[in-house]
């Protein structure tokens, strides 16, 4: 609100062109979106720890619904964790926005599959989650879906949001608040998935009912595959589509618009056990996972890794991605080299922002700097 009021008062008393007004009145009505998503199973990276001078927005994760009522039960050291949150992340300098993230990739497909099918399992979950969102001081709300199924439940997706930005804008006017925000963390492609039927996002109801999506530009390799390495979040791949760029551009093509996309970069890589230490290239022969958790690192884990190791590090220009080797282990994952060509490529794309998962995997605010301080519109 104030900065809106601050670009009026400019336009006002300065004499500036029609055009430059109109410029500077919707940069600030859609600010770039600097996001993080915060683990709260991260008990040695408490809210407090966060370096909110990196970001503008930071995502709690995760909230779920009671399965059979998807009205949200939630347990008194949880609302204490919630209000702790909402309220460390307000009173920082400077401060973030909040919301809470429903969801997550543990939660299966099924679970809102069977909530988004039935209107009034779709009424609880919209009216309990604005609920808690004001109950406990978020400014908005996260939709983790991963991922609708199938044609019908993308359908049903496009109901949910209609219902959920209806329920938002009335109590907005009844609470005399600014509306929630609405955003959803969505695959890496609009309608290209590696399994499953063919389905599209629905990109109509996106772009009406949703501030952003978080377009989740990871995962592409992994330890669902341990017969070769691969760039986890590579920006290009001249063989696939499994890349950021692939991915980014069919959200374009969806229609949703630039200004409602955020693209993702992950804060942790992923290992391989390669099948020869000589032959280690993006795409080399591996015959198992690495180290971590089901072959995942955080990049503070993979730094200290390297260190210990005294792996080799190399920048994969054609993927725009790290890797490192020591001995057998390989590990692909991003750092700043990478992050600035990711950066570069989403501000000459014109999508709104970035956001990270997950903010503490960074090895010193190292990337997140990096990301920040490039990105300065
Ligand atoms: C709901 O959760 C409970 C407790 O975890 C579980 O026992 C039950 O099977 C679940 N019900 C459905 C319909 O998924
Ligand atoms: C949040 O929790 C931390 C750690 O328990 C505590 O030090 C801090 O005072 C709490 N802050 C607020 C605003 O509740
Ligand atoms: C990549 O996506 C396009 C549609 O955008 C499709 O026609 C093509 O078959 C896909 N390529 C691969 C290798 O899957």
């Amino acid at each position: 609100m104030a900065a809106g009021l601050k670009t009026y008062n400019l336009c006002a008393y300065l004499i500036l062109s029609l055009t430059a007004c109109s410029v500077m009145a919707s940069s600030s009505s859609s600010q770039s979106i600097k996001g993080a998503y915060w683990p709260s199973w991260a008990k040695n990276f408490p809210p407090s720890s966060i370096e909110t001078s990196f970001f503008t927005h930071i995502y709690y994760a995760f909230l779920i619904p009671n399965n059979v009522t998807f009205k949200f039960d939630i347990e008194y050291a949880t609302e204490v964790e919630l209000v702790n949150f909402t309220s460390t992340l307000h009173a920082k300098k400077p401060p973030v926005k909040t919301l809470f993230s429903i969801g997550g990739a543990d939660e299966g497909p099924v679970f809102f599959g069977r909530m988004a099918s039935s209107p009034s399992l779709r009424k609880n979950f919209v009216d309990s989650s604005i609920e808690v969102a004001r109950k406990f001081g978020f400014d908005g709300i996260d939709l983790d879906w991963e991922f609708p199924q199938t044609p019908k439940d993308m359908e049903n997706l496009a109901y949910l949001l209609d219902e959920w930005r209806l329920e938002v804008q009335k109590e907005a006017k009844i609470s005399n608040q600014p509306p929630l925000l609405l955003t959803a963390a969505v695959y890496f492609s609009a309608n290209f998935f590696l399994s499953g039927t063919y389905r599209s996002y629905p990109a109509t109801s996106i772009t009406k009912n949703l501030d952003w999506i978080n377009v989740m530009n990871y995962d592409y390799h992994g330890s669902w595959d341990t017969s070769t390495t691969g760039a986890q979040a590579a920006l290009f791949d001249s063989k696939t589509n499994i890349s950021t760029s692939y991915g980014l551009g069919s959200w374009i093509k969806s229609g949703v618009p630039k200004s409602k996309l955020v693209m993702g970069l992950p804060l942790y890589g992923r290992t391989w056990k390669l099948k020869d230490p000589k032959s280690h290239a993006v795409g080399a022969p591996a015959i198992d996972v690495g180290p971590g958790d089901q072959g995942a690192l955080t990049f503070a884990e993979i730094v200290k890794f390297n260190r210990d190791h005294k792996a080799k590090v190399e920048y994969d220009a054609e993927s725009v991605s790290m890797y490192s080797v020591a001995d057998t282990t390989w590990i692909g994952y991003d750092d700043t080299p990478s992050v600035t060509v990711k950066i570069g490529y989403a501000l000459a794309l014109r999508i709104r922002g970035y956001f990270f998962w997950a903010v503490n995997g960074d090895y010193k605010w190292k990337i997140s700097k990096t990301a920040s301080q490039l990105w300065r519109l």
